[in-house]
């Protein structure tokens, strides 16, 4: 048996897909979450794929009294992946305040919490939404380009827990950390047992593609045509959640077990491929056999022309690559769509 680990966040989509990768990799976890965005039962799901039920833990991370608590109840955490964060950009240009204090103070109570406790290392959940736009010379990016002035307080929520990472362990905290820079997170687990859970009218475009396959959305928009990219619209690097997961394992085992690496490392997280918003409807349409309604709409704004990740560092240093194949990803989140249909969520 490995390490145990703290995995905030642990009953949302990512957490979810990264919590059964730590259980197969032979950490024990124990995951909070204050099912703000998510479900206790995701944890029934995590058991039926591992075979072994998580301990849980319904707590916020804002709450620093009850966050000490766990690391009492716990004794041994030696690690935490940091998921536990307000994602939704629209709603954090509305409440910005409510954003600064759940990701910032969130990050704070961990990081003050780690050397009382003796945890050696924390894994962040950052986002390509630290470049912006990068330059065309800056594409493929990589983490050396420059971070830009974010568009929106959620993305200045990353910057800023990057930099409060930083400046902690720069200050001689007997810490380590690996902040992994996510492109578009997208799928659910083959066996459908898990996956993304919007709240309302979703905002990504897999979960409102799969909405509307199934009909509770009349259509999709695509947002913006006269994009400069080959189609049009707008490109993005589609990361398999499953694939992200693993990469969470990987940083995991370099911040506990590999004593030579830098206390603090960035990695980028996604395919290397660039998918325009088309390629991605008309490959959800091969890869299910289902059809699509869906019309061009005006530019959303804010969005990002074009991004996709240089992930050479990862493949390297990380030892990590993407591994699936896009159609087997879209086919995962249609399969998990039906599911929520079957089970009378969705
Ligand atoms: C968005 C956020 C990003 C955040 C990420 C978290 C913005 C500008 N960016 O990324 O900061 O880290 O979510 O998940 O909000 N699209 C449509 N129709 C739709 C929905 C999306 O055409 O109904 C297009 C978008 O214009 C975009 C692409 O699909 O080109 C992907 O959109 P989305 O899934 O929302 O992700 P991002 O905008 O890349």
């Amino acid at each position: 048996m490995k390490q145990t680990i703290l995995v905030t966040g642990g009953t949302g989509f990512i957490g979810s897909h990264t919590t059964v990768e730590l259980q197969q990799a032979g950490y024990q976890v124990v995951i909070i979450d204050n099912l703000s965005n998510s479900n206790a039962n995701v944890i029934d799901g995590i058991e039926k794929i591992t075979g072994v039920r998580p301990a849980f833990e319904k707590v916020d991370c804002c709450d620093i009294k009850a966050l000490e608590g766990v690391f009492q109840k716990y004794p041994g955490i030696k690690g935490i992946i940091h998921f536990a964060a307000s994602k939704a950009v629209g709603e954090s240009v509305e409440k910005p305040l409510l954003y600064y204090r759940n990701n910032l103070n969130s990050l704070i109570n961990l990081l003050e919490l780690m050397p009382k406790y003796d945890v050696k290392g924390i894994i962040f959940s950052s986002s390509c939404t630290v470049y912006g736009q990068p330059t065309a010379e800056n594409l493929p990016v990589t983490e050396q380009a420059p971070i830009r002035k974010a568009l929106s307080p959620y993305g200045n929520t990353k910057q800023v827990n990057e930099e409060i990472i930083q400046d902690f362990i720069h200050s001689g905290a007997p810490i380590k950390s690996v902040i992994l820079r996510y492109f578009n997170p997208i799928g659910a687990h083959p066996t459908a047992l898990i996956g993304e859970l919007p709240n309302g009218v979703p905002m990504n475009l897999i979960p409102f593609v799969t909405q509307t396959a199934i009909g509770i959305r009349k259509q999709l928009k695509i947002f913006g045509n006269d994009y400069g990219t080959p189609d049009g619209t707008c490109i993005r690097d589609y990361i398999y959640v499953v694939d992200l997961a693993k990469a969470h394992v990987k940083a995991m085992e370099r911040v506990l077990d590999n004593p030579d690496t830098d206390p603090v490392e960035v990695f980028n997280i996604g395919t290397g491929r660039g998918l325009s918003t088309l390629e991605v409807v008309e490959g959800f349409e091969r890869a299910t056999g289902v059809k699509l309604p869906w019309e061009f709409a005006p530019r959303r704004e804010g969005d990002i022309e074009k991004v996709w990740g240089n992930v050479d560092k990862a493949n390297k240093v990380l030892g990590w690559k993407a591994e699936a194949d896009i159609d087997d990803v879209l086919r995962s989140a249609w399969k998990w769509q039906l599911k929520l249909r079957e089970d009378g969520i969705q």
